[in-house]
This record gives structure tokens, sequence and C-alpha cells, in this order.
């Protein structure tokens, strides 16, 4: 009985010893580092919510009146971070920064064109039209964020 008692706790024991080690193995992740929130992240973060839903109803003629709004609600948004500047101009030469401005200002110039473009196919009832401007405003994100958008903000 006392071997058998001996035996169990040298089992408990080794067991205890490598869960210890185990846990030396798998050290805790490494904190994720804060991303910059900004002006502009929260107003493209209202462009998103507004967007997400505008993607699954723009086929949908039913809904016409529902993808005008949403439509409103990107555009207004769109049009103060046009405003805006991103914060990727700060990790840039100062040298370069008029330009990059410049250049997020063209991209955005040409998202609201197609959001004008959009407005008018749901107007028209023309919602293959309109499914279409709404995935093309997708590649103008991805060009935007390609260019634009800093690796600190992801
Ligand atoms: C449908 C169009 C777009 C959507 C839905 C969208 C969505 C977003 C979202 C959700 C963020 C925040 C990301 C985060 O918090 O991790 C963001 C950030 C950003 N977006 Fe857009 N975006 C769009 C178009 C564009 C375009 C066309 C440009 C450039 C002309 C652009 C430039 C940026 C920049 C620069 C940031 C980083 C914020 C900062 O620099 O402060 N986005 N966008």
């Amino acid at each position: 009985m006392k071997s058998l008692s001996r035996l169990l706790s040298l089992i408990a024991l080794l067991l205890a010893g490598a869960s210890a080690h185990a846990a030396a193995e798998t050290p805790a992740a490494a904190p994720k580092p804060e991303k910059a929130e900004t002006e502009l992240t929260r107003t493209m973060d209202k462009v998103n919510a507004a967007y997400r839903k505008l993607r699954k109803q723009a086929g949908d003629a039913a809904q016409n009146a529902g993808s005008l709004a949403l439509v409103a609600t990107i555009r207004e948004h769109i049009v103060a971070a046009a405003k805006l500047e991103p914060f990727k101009l700060t990790e840039i030469p100062a040298a370069g920064r008029p330009k990059m401005l410049e250049g997020y200002r063209a991209k955005m110039k040409e998202l609201l064109a197609t959001i004008g473009e959009l407005e008018a196919a749901l107007k028209a009832g023309h919602n293959g039209e309109a499914a279409n401007l709404v995935e093309a405003m997708k590649a103008l994100q991805k060009e935007g964020h390609k260019e634009y958008k800093s690796k600190s903000i992801d």
C-alpha cells in the first residue's frame, strides 16, 4: 500500500513537471501593439458599415430606397474623409507629403464619381449596373488602402 501511494505521488510529480515544462515552452503571446486610431479610421468605419449593407442589397430593386439612403451615408462620410489626411503622411519624409496628399484626394474624387454613378443607377432601377458599381468601389478601396493606408492601421 505504501509503495502504491509512493508510486502515485511519483506519477503526480512527473505530471506536474511535464505541465510546467509545457508552460515554459509556450510563452504567453506577445501583446499586440495598439493600432493607431485616427479621425479617418473612425470615418472609414462608418463608410464600411454602410458599404457592407449596400453590398448585400444593391442588386435587389425592392430595396432601392434603403440602398439610396446607404449611398447618401457613404457619400457624406467620404466627403468628410477626403478633407482629412492619411496617417501615412506622418511616416514619410516631408518632401513627399504634398504628392501623396494629392494622390489621396484624387482617389477619393474617383470614389465620389463612382458613388454618383451608383446613385443614378439605383434611381433608374438599373440594379445589375448598381451591383457592378458597388464592386468597382471595392476595387477603389483596395487601391486606396494599398497606397495610402499605413501598415500600423490594419
Ligand atoms: C468603399 C470604400 C472604402 C471602405 C469601405 C473603406 C474602409 C476602411 C476601414 C474600415 C478603415 C479602417 C481600418 C481599421 O480600422 O483597421 C479604413 C482606413 C483607411 N482608409 Fe479606407 N475605405 C474605403 C475607401 C478608401 C479609399 C478610396 C481610400 C483612399 C483614397 C481610403 C483610405 C484609407 C486610409 C488612408 C485609412 C487609414 C486611416 C488613417 O490613415 O488615418 N479608403 N478604410
